[in-house]
């Protein structure tokens, strides 16, 4: 293991809303390593998208950040703008949900293949252009000398996303972050997808961070999982430590709500209630309104992760009252 890549240290973000600015992201930390798929799993708003936008600059308009995310030496929270655009495409990459997002409809998958290489890399068109049949070659694109003169609306959704990864990995980035890669996609494309980003980590020594709703999803592929809830980690550590010993409700209660393969829709057992909006998260910990085992302290006392096993941690003290959480 080659060590920390990413070390994201007390990341709080504060989005701007019409109350004046709110956490969206609280006092978060975590770290990747060089080479491993990092997945964060939580149900929507718990901050997952902002972390990563986070990490790349790109956070809403007036949004605020304080800690430390630091890359490969350099913190990217204190960089400047230009010094981001440097990093972005460069060293991290990114892949969101909707691949059309990524990809410009009008565009030649040439041309967006090769523009970063070319801004980046200063290679020439020849040049370029090969490593562009390369890299969909990477992907599995069938026939990579002709889908380069194709514009994405040729493409399935899965290809496009399998184009919006060779995109992504142009300019050989040492991280790449997909935000919900699979979830637009049907589940035996989402497989393929999963499998191609295991073998790039594999192949090219890439740092993967698999942002998802689905734990389900995150089991196939992640080294370790961080699970997030009210814009802070509920839980992380090593995939198998979390997904067979559990110790936070809340990544108990996502566990439970998995549809098993042989229960039908029986087996499913959702939480009870929602996560809370912008603004609205409770004080204490924040999953406390719904958590089966919350004691008097959880509404006033904030959780921070406390080891829970080699590599594991979680936001919840063991208490004798809840039994083991
Ligand atoms: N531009 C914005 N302005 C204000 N609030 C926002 C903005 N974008 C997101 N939020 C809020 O910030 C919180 C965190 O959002 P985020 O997008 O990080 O959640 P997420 O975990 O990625 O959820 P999802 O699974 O739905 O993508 C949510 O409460 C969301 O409603
Ligand atoms: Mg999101």
């Amino acid at each position: 293991m080659a060590g920390a890549l990413l070390e994201v240290e007390d990341l709080t973000v504060w989005l701007a809303t019409r109350r004046g600015p709110q956490k969206a992201v609280d006092g978060v930390s975590f770290r990747v390593d060089a080479g491993e798929i990092f997945g964060i799993a939580g149900e929507s708003g718990s901050g997952k998208t902002m972390t990563a936008l986070a990490l790349l600059g790109l956070l809403p308009h007036a949004a605020r950040t304080s800690g430390r995310a630091v890359f490969d030496g350099r913190d990217l929270l204190a960089m400047s703008a230009r010094q981001l655009r440097a990093v972005r495409g460069r060293h991290i990459a990114m892949v969101s949900q909707d691949p059309s997002t990524s990809l410009h409809p009008m565009l030649s998958v040439e041309t967006q293949l090769t523009e970063h290489m070319r801004h980046h890399l200063g290679l020439r068109r020849g040049a370029a252009r090969d490593r562009a049949v390369e890299l969909l070659a990477t992907v599995r694109i069938p026939d990579p000398e002709r889908a380069l003169s194709a514009h994405p609306a040729q493409f399935s959704g899965g290809m496009r996303q399998r184009i919006a990864i060779a995109v992504a990995l142009a300019c050989r980035p040492r991280l790449l972050l997909a935000d919900e890669p699979t979830t637009a996609l049907d589940v035996t494309v989402q497989a393929g997808i999963l499998r191609l980003l295991d073998r790039l980590r594999r192949e090219q020594d890439l740092a993967v961070v698999v942002i998802t709703h689905d734990l389900g999803v995150m089991s196939a592929v992640s080294d370790r999982i961080c699970v997030m809830y009210g814009g802070r980690v509920a839980e992380v550590g090593p995939r198998e430590s979390v997904l067979t010993g559990p110790r936070h409700p809340y990544t108990r209660g996502l566990l439970d709500a998995l549809p098993h393969p042989e229960g039908g829709a029986a087996a499913l057992r959702p939480i009870p209630g929602s996560p809370p909006p912008l603004g609205q998260i409770p004080d204490g910990c924040p999953f406390h309104p719904r958590c089966a085992f919350a004691v008097p302290s959880c509404r006033t006392e904030r959780p921070e992760p406390a080891p829970a096993g080699a590599g594991h941690a979680a936001a919840c003290p063991p208490d004798p009252l809840k039994g083991t959480p």
